[in-house]
């Protein structure tokens, strides 16, 4: 059972630590390592001449100590010798600035050269260790997207870009007619005429945009695909991921774990509560324990990415450096986080890092081990988490599906990105709204991509799903769920425009409705004063609740319900409540903080509140782990009884 591991750096320690270091692993139960994901300047200090002794003795030290090797290809740093070789490799920014070499992820997904020299370093790297007894996976590259690194404004990518339309398009004319380019005279005469959507004096054509975006999208899947093919054929029977990272929606994370094993991502639950949209109140709130949903949102967003197979690959272990405060973990949390990860199915939590580095730009960031050796409160936590999980034996059975499916896409938050047309609509942040609304209602959920099968779902919700994937509504009509659709649904076609029977497009089919106009307020200007979003609808049907002044809110055919605004959280749970209740799953408001989760036959509650939280009556018996009351990130797990509790 391989369930707890960890990240670790041998390049950057003494070689008279590792052995300490190795044997201190395996005794706190870890038993992954990953390294190696930014090494390259030391796996070949200049071009050509590799030096390998190192990491051949930290593999076979690794393996003599029982733990099995995750091994990053080191293509997120490429060394200093590489980029003065070769300058034009830089990605550009939207200004037309090249980045500049001394951090990371420098590099132009679109740039032959680079790609050259990706495919070759991958290549020697798996000749190397593709057949190591110590090698059990690969990480590609590291979180392709950090730093805001998947779209780059390189003549390499111009020129890639001109390709992926041509190729696309046929006949410069179809993509005339499909951009609307006849608007503000920017018709072209051929696909050579065609710059990248940057630098223009007001809003390029989101046609255009929309493309850029797929174009770049495409390029990190294609990237990623040349490491797999050749890490495919030189290491036969090891499993190949990519760690992916939290709110990061620039590339299609479907399309890319299509080509993996199984996608991990790196969870950081301090930071991400400080540096995205949350307000003040949850930011004070859940400043030491992170928002109750964000951890448990990215595991069901990619273990269905991962269609059933995801791991952690990084877990915050302490205070990390990036936010713009931050605070330390409250005694617990880490633990809590690993078993929530568990509870959610993940194949594996690793924490980054092993030792906090005293140096270099990360040396305010936490490890489980601090900078002079000793153990720091992580280390604790990790032994206890490793103790728990084996108390809990959780078997490696596939993930049993959820009754409730939350369909969430990539392209959606590309659309409401490049047009947001109210200050900070994002369908990024509608998915994670609802997502939030649903557990808290003591629900579990698997969230899908759009070309998912739908069948077996009792309830499905659909955010805001903007341009509808082909097939999308005869499926939806097909699976005979309860249905919700959110606003902006259908209301674009894929190039961009708003389709001719007006949103929400095809799923008229399903709801005879049209969304005539569509508003963005300020908040305040409407009754009740958090709605920012406004639809008016034409249609026959009565709505099922409406604003105090009589303007229609939410409709409902059959099964299928459509909601018009964006309603404030109360609202939006009574609305996925009554629809939950139609779908004959039972739901129960969870006390703030709270959060529960079926797995294995097991149920798992976790408290991310600041306070004591008691279990809602008739919950929890025979604990395995924890009690009734559950302290501040306090953990309970208990038998799933014969009839099923909540849902
Ligand atoms: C991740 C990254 C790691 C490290 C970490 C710090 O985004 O993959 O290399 O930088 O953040 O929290």
């Amino acid at each position: 059972m391989m369930k707890l591991g960890v990240c670790w750096y041998p390049e950057q320690w003494p070689e008279d630590w590792w052995e300490d270091d190795a044997r201190r692993m395996a005794a706190m139960g870890l038993t992954r390592v990953r390294i190696g994901e930014f090494a390259w300047s030391r796996m070949e200090p200049s071009p050509g001449r590799f030096d390998w002794g190192w990491l051949d003795r930290a593999m076979d030290l690794l393996h003599r100590h029982g733990l099995g090797v995750i091994l990053g290809t080191p293509t997120a740093t490429p060394p200093k010798w590489l980029v003065d070789s070769m300058p034009d490799m830089l990605a550009v920014d939207a200004e037309g600035r090249p980045r500049r070499f001394g951090s990371r992820r420098h590099y132009c997904f679109s740039h032959a050269g680079y790609r050259a020299e990706s495919r070759r370093i991958t290549t020697e790297v798996a000749r190397r260790y593709g057949r190591h007894p110590a090698l059990v996976a690969w990480q590609t590259d590291n979180e392709y997207g950090c730093h805001d690194t998947v779209v780059s404004h390189s003549p390499a990518a111009a020129r890639a870009f001109r390709s992926w339309l041509a190729a696309r398009y046929g006949d410069v004319a179809a993509l005339n007619a499909a951009w609307g380019t006849v608007f503000w005279s920017t018709e072209y005469r051929s696909f050579d005429e065609i710059d990248l959507p940057c630098l223009t004096v007001t809003e390029p054509n989101p046609a255009h945009s929309l493309d850029f975006r797929r174009f770049s999208s495409d390029q990190v899947v294609s990237f990623n695909r040349e490491q797999v093919d050749i890490l495919r054929e030189l290491s036969p029977g090891r499993e190949i991921t990519h760690n992916a990272m939290g709110f990061v929606t620039s590339f299609d994370h479907h399309a890319l774990a299509r080509d993996l094993d199984v996608i991990t991502w790196d969870s950081y639950p301090l930071g991400f509560l400080e540096q995205f949209w949350f307000d003040e109140t949850d930011k004070h709130r859940y400043a030491r324990q992170g928002h109750p949903d964000v951890s448990a949102f990215h595991h069901d967003l990619y273990r269905g990415c991962g269609r059933g197979r995801f791991a952690v690959m990084e877990q915050q272990p302490g205070p990390v450096n990036w936010a713009a405060r931050n605070p330390a973990p409250l005694p617990g949390m880490v633990r809590l986080w690993t078993l929530e990860a568990m509870a959610h199915g993940a194949e594996f939590v690793a924490y980054f890092r092993w030792r906090q580095a005293p140096f270099a730009q990360e040396q305010m960031h936490a490890g489980l081990l601090r900078p002079d050796r000793q153990d720091d409160v992580g280390a604790f936590e990790a032994r206890a988490a490793a103790s728990d999980i084996t108390r809990l034996g959780l078997p490696d059975d596939p993930v049993a599906p959820a009754r409730v499916a939350l369909v969430f896409d990539y392209e959606s938050v590309w659309v409401t990105d490049i047009q947001p047309q109210g200050a900070g609509f994002s369908a990024l942040r509608r998915a994670f709204e609802w997502y939030s609304a649903l557990r808290g209602l003591g629900l579990d959920l698997d969230i899908v991509a759009p070309g998912a099968a739908l069948e077996g779902y009792a309830f499905v919700v659909v955010p805001c799903l903007p341009i509808l994937p082909e097939g999308f509504v005869d499926r939806l009509a097909a699976c005979g769920a309860q249905v919700l659709i959110g606003p902006r649904s259908g209301s674009k076609t894929r190039h961009f425009a708003i389709p001719d029977t007006l949103p929400p497009g095809d799923l008229q089919k399903l709801i005879g409705l049209k969304v005539t106009r569509v508003e963005s307020l300020r908040p305040g200007v409407a009754s009740p004063p958090a709605l920012d979003w406004l639809e008016h609808c034409e249609t026959a049907i009565a709505p099922e609740s409406t604003l105090a002044d009589g303007h229609g809110l939410l409709w409902r055919a059959g099964r299928i319900r459509y909601l018009a605004a964006t309603i404030d959280r109360e609202a939006l749970v009574r609305v996925l409540d009554a629809a939950a209740g139609d779908a004959q799953i039972p739901t129960r408001t969870l006390p703030e903080g709270l959060r529960l989760r079926r797995h294995q036959g097991l149920v798992f509650a976790f408290n991310h509140a600041a306070e004591t939280r008691r279990l809602p009556e008739g919950l929890g018996r025979d604990f395995i782990l924890g009690a009734e009351d559950l302290p501040p990130a306090g953990v309970a797990v208990w038998r799933e009884a014969e009839r099923r509790e909540v849902q």
